[in-house]
């Protein structure tokens, strides 16, 4: 059964997916950073930096939320990065974000579905995606859309949790995880449900060699990964070699 926020709900994946980042939005950029101790920033840099290699003109930030990583991309000057989210909340934060920063002129956001882009074919030079293909309702769908709007030989990176295998680290990693990030979520997001959504949704994303595999029966091919952290994050990535 898919891993959703709210278990009551009949609402389809997506529909919670929406309304949960909607509720959270004003509070996530806090609760991100904090919680993660902000190594979320360094890992949004470090995937940049592997993207600036291709030297990308025109990037889609695949499920930007409130647009840092969109934000981040700008530092390796595009001419313009496209973010697309189903969460009108979230677009709302980043687009303050990006005023208040002066890249209205480079980075334009707006409200879509990553599973049935409103794009032509063959349209970005690359693609990033961070901490957002955990909450497709259909992964296969959302990758290969990102597959079909990508221009031959263009790079896809992911930026997501994964879950460290070893060590002491393992224990406190899975306590901090399962236990004091809903309990602090819970207080400040007021949205009990999100956090929990949270470790669930990442014990149960099938990370590393298993999503690696995901993303060749979807069409990418020179296919990689590495660790962060401890192995609590992984940045994949994978090129598109034909249209389709
Ligand atoms: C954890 S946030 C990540 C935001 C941002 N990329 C970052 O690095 O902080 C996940 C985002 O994925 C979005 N999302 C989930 N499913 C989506 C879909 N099918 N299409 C577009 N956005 C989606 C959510 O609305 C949410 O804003």
């Amino acid at each position: 059964m898919a891993v959703v926020p709210y278990k009551d709900s009949d609402a389809p994946k997506k529909k919670q997916v929406a309304e949960m980042f909607n509720n959270i939005s004003g509070r996530y950029d806090l609760l991100n950073h904090t919680l993660s101790f902000h190594v979320d920033k360094y890992w949004r840099k470090k995937t940049i930096r592997i993207l600036s290699k291709y030297t990308p003109e025109t990037i889609l930030d695949i499920a930007t939320g409130t647009a840092d990583f969109a934000i981040e991309a700008c530092k390796i000057n595009p001419q313009k990065v496209t973010g697309i989210d189903i969460s009108k909340g979230m677009l709302e934060i980043g687009r303050k974000k990006i005023i208040k920063k002066k890249l209205t002129d480079k980075i334009e956001l707006m409200v879509a579905d990553s599973e049935n882009l409103p794009f032509e074919d063959n349209t970005f030079d690359s693609s990033v995606a961070g901490f957002g293909v955990r909450n497709f309702e259909d992964i296969e769908k959302g990758l290969s859309e990102v597959l079909r709007v990508l221009k031959i030989g263009g790079w896809f990176l992911i930026l997501e949790f994964s879950k460290p295998q070893s060590g002491i680290f393992k224990m406190l990693y899975g306590f901090y995880f399962k236990r004091i990030l809903p309990f602090i979520g819970k207080i400040v997001s007021k949205d009990r449900s999100a956090y929990l959504y949270l470790h669930d949704s990442v014990s149960e994303f099938p990370s590393g060699k298993k999503f690696e595999d995901i993303l060749k029966r979807v069409g990418f091919v020179n296919i990689s990964s590495v660790p962060l952290t401890f192995g609590i994050a992984t940045i994949y990535k994978g090129q598109k070699s034909k249209s389709f």
